[in-house]
């Protein structure tokens, strides 16, 4: 049985901008008022796992023991098929420089690697989400989201963040990056896992 979200507020645990806007937009039909990690000055826990699920649950639980708040977090990444999944839970690593997050340069990378290998079209990508919710207490509830589509070069859109302007979700010809809000988040591998959460905690 799955434990029910009970309050008002949901400490979103990240401090990524554009996954908590998401977030935020995807829960506005359940009244709950969304804070983020920076709101609460929380710092940014090392995520040393080698999965979605446990980087996921070391950012629901350091916050909800930070805070005593239920927390959930959002670990999420892209898995290219002819790259063997990869960059998968090093997703976001693929964009660190000295400087901060580059995603051109992160989806310079996917491609140059995918035209090294000579790979064929289409080039099947899936974007996942793990989703946790930590009690203080310790419990925690987990919930998964993928949304599979192809990788495109160049890139194309404006809108979104990270790997959006390379990735077409299934079904469609625009990319995530070339959609607004609200469309991707009909789709998306984040309102998939979110919609579990809801079912789950919410039902
Ligand atoms: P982490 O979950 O903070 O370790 O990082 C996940 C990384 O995956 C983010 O920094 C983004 O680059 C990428 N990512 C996750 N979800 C999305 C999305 O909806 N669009 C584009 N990139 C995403």
């Amino acid at each position: 049985m799955t434990r029910k979200f009970a309050g008002d507020t949901l400490l979103v645990a990240t401090h990524n901008k554009g996954k908590l806007e998401e977030m935020a937009h995807l829960l506005q039909p359940f009244g709950v008022k969304v804070v983020g990690a920076s709101d609460m000055n929380l710092p940014e826990p090392e995520e040393t796992e080698d999965t979605f699920v446990g980087n996921a649950r070391i950012k629901a639980h350091a916050a909800a023991m930070a805070t005593g708040l239920p927390s959930l977090s959002d670990d999420s990444g892209i898995t290219i098929d002819a790259l063997n999944g990869a960059p998968g839970v090093y997703t976001a690593d693929w964009a660190e420089t000295e400087n901060g997050r580059d995603f051109l340069m992160a989806m310079t990378r996917a491609n140059t690697e995918l035209e090294n290998l000579n790979a064929p079209h289409p080039r099947t990508a899936q974007f996942r989400c793990t989703l946790v919710l930590a009690w203080p207490d310790g419990h925690d509830e987990v919930f998964e989201g993928v949304a599979p589509g192809h990788l495109v070069w160049p890139i194309r859109g404006k809108d979104g963040f990270g790997y959006d302007p390379m990735f077409v979700p299934q079904g469609h010809e625009t990319t995530y990056a070339e959609m607004d809000r609200w469309e991707k988040n009909k789709i998306s591998h984040r309102a998939a896992a979110v919609s579990k959460f809801v079912a789950g905690c919410f039902g």
